[in-house]
């Protein structure tokens, strides 16, 4: 594996430039992740480097990049359907080049498919290779034939990379690409590549400017950030990290996606305790099934127990910590039984947040060659039963926070007449009156503290603390 740093190509710039009679505009779309959210700001960045700009309009479009997720079926349906529309766009507008990148062109069959389905589009490229895309723009612009790359199995880590980011208070801060953990459902381990960080001088820089900046919100990404630092020369795990980058002075808050509970340790959790002021006490904490059997089968490497130890010495030792999780329902060979125990998990642990998801089969994956007798509808039962169940353990844990005061990074106009909206570390919604004299601009993009006084299920009401 290497380290490269990026370094603009001025005189392809205006090579490609040369091809466009005005400034040309580009729309992107990002399906996935916040790794692949990331992404995308990279690939603008990389754009505006070349001279482009942004549009939210396709009509108004010369390049239109789709940037995609394979997670689930459902997510790559959706994007054959987006770019199946973009056909007409395509007859009205021949000089139109249409790119679809990110996770879903990293399988074979998907490349073919575009192929030999989808003659409209013209370029194709992986997660792993954003740095590139000035070469394979130029490419198609003088070659007129279309660059639809095979699936690649790059490993450099491409550093300074520019970056047109989507918010100017949230940031999204890489700290390790792939995955090495192959849960045996899970395709990200087979398009994203292996497990590589980014070395802690890099992160720093990064992330220092973003304080600088003025960004409040800093979410670290990784598909496992607690295995972050395995391979760097320098000795350094996940806990060393969020040391040092605490050690920053600033206003700012740093959460931090995905944690994988069989690497998740006593040091992290002591960590978060010791910097109330710049860590979250929440922690999204992925059990994914309350089944030892399926967490087996899943290959997870921990267990029930192990889990809910985890969860009980977080909440010792933060206090007021809260926990997310992601669930997967009618993974193959789940009974009854085994969902059962999802939903007795799901009551002891009393999550803030879920996000749940049917199994969807994924070629290539172990998973896929397991028997899978259980029929949607009753998968599609279980999911309910989940949601049911979690809008009552979750309506006391709301009503429990009516007269508190929060934290909240205030994000935009709220949902009703003179009110702005944001949210708590855990994610939790606050909506709240927009204090006297005070116009949305003026605390957009800060932390304001929020007297709660009434609860929803979706969302905490209040009015500005102090100010
Ligand atoms: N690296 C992260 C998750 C990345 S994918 C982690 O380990 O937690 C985000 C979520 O999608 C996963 O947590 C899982 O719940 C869900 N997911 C992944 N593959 C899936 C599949 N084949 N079917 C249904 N859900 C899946
Ligand atoms: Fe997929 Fe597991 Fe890796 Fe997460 S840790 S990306 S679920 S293989
Ligand atoms: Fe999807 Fe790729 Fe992220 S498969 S979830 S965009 S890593």
């Amino acid at each position: 594996m290497e380290y490269i740093n990026y370094h603009p190509d001025l005189e392809l710039a205006r090579r490609i430039l040369e091809y466009y009679p005005t400034t040309p505009r580009v729309y992107l779309r990002s399906f996935g992740c916040q790794q692949n959210v990331n992404d995308g700001e990279l690939l603008r960045g990389v754009l505006a480097g070349v001279g482009f700009e942004g549009t939210e309009d396709q009509a108004q479009a010369d390049l239109i990049i789709f940037n995609t997720c394979a997670v689930r079926e459902h997510a790559e349906q959706r994007v054959f359907g987006n770019i199946g529309a973009l056909k007409k766009l395509k007859a009205k507008n021949p000089r139109l080049t249409i790119a679809v990148c990110g996770c879903m062109v990293q399988q074979k069959e998907v490349v073919e498919k575009l192929r030999a389905s989808y003659p409209f589009v013209d370029l194709t490229f992986g997660p792993n290779e954003i740095d590139q895309l000035p070469q394979l723009l130029f490419q198609k612009l003088s070659g007129g034939r279309r660059v639809l790359s095979d699936p690649n199995d790059r490993t450099d880590i491409v550093e300074e990379l520019p970056v047109v980011r989507g918010s100017d208070f949230k940031a999204f801060l890489p700290i390790m690409y792939g995955c090495d953990n192959f849960c045996s459902y899970c395709i990200v381990p087979y398009v994203r590549g292996r497990e590589r960080s980014r070395r802690p001088k890099d992160i720093l820089r990064e992330f220092s400017t973003l304080v600088q900046q003025g960004y409040k919100e800093i979410t670290l990404l990784g598909q496992n950030v607690n295995s972050y630092g395995k391979g760097l020369e320098e000795k350094v795990d996940f806990s060393d990290l969020l040391e040092m980058l605490c050690r920053l002075p600033g206003d700012y808050i740093l959460r931090f996606m995905t944690s994988h509970p069989k690497d998740a340790t006593h040091k992290l959790i002591d960590t978060i305790a010791a910097h109330p002021e710049h860590l979250a006490p929440h922690l999204h904490l992925p059990v994914q099934s309350g089944s030892d059997p399926i967490l087996k089968e899943m290959n997870r490497h921990y267990t029930r127990q192990q889990y809910l130890e985890l969860i009980a010495y977080a909440r010792k030792t933060i206090p007021g910590v809260t926990f997310s999780s992601d669930i997967i329902v009618g993974f193959p060979g789940e009974t009854a039984e085994d969902f059962s125990q999802t939903l007795s998990l799901l009551k002891e642990v009393g999550y803030m947040q879920l996000f749940t998801f049917i199994y969807s089969k994924r070629g290539g994956t172990r998973a896929a060659t397991l028997p899978d007798p259980t029929p949607y509808e009753e998968k599609a039962d279980r999911i309910a039963a989940i949601q049911r169940q979690q809008e009552n353990i979750l309506e006391p844990m709301m009503k429990a926070r009516i007269g508190s005061v929060q934290r909240v990074l205030v994000e935009s106009a709220g949902r009703t007449e003179g009110t702005l909206a944001g949210r708590m570390v855990d994610n939790t919604l606050v909506q709240f009156t927009l204090p006297q004299g005070k116009t949305p601009a003026d605390l957009i993009g800060s932390f304001v503290r929020v007297a709660i006084t009434d609860a929803r299920l979706s969302m905490l009401l209040g009015e500005v603390a102090d100010q």
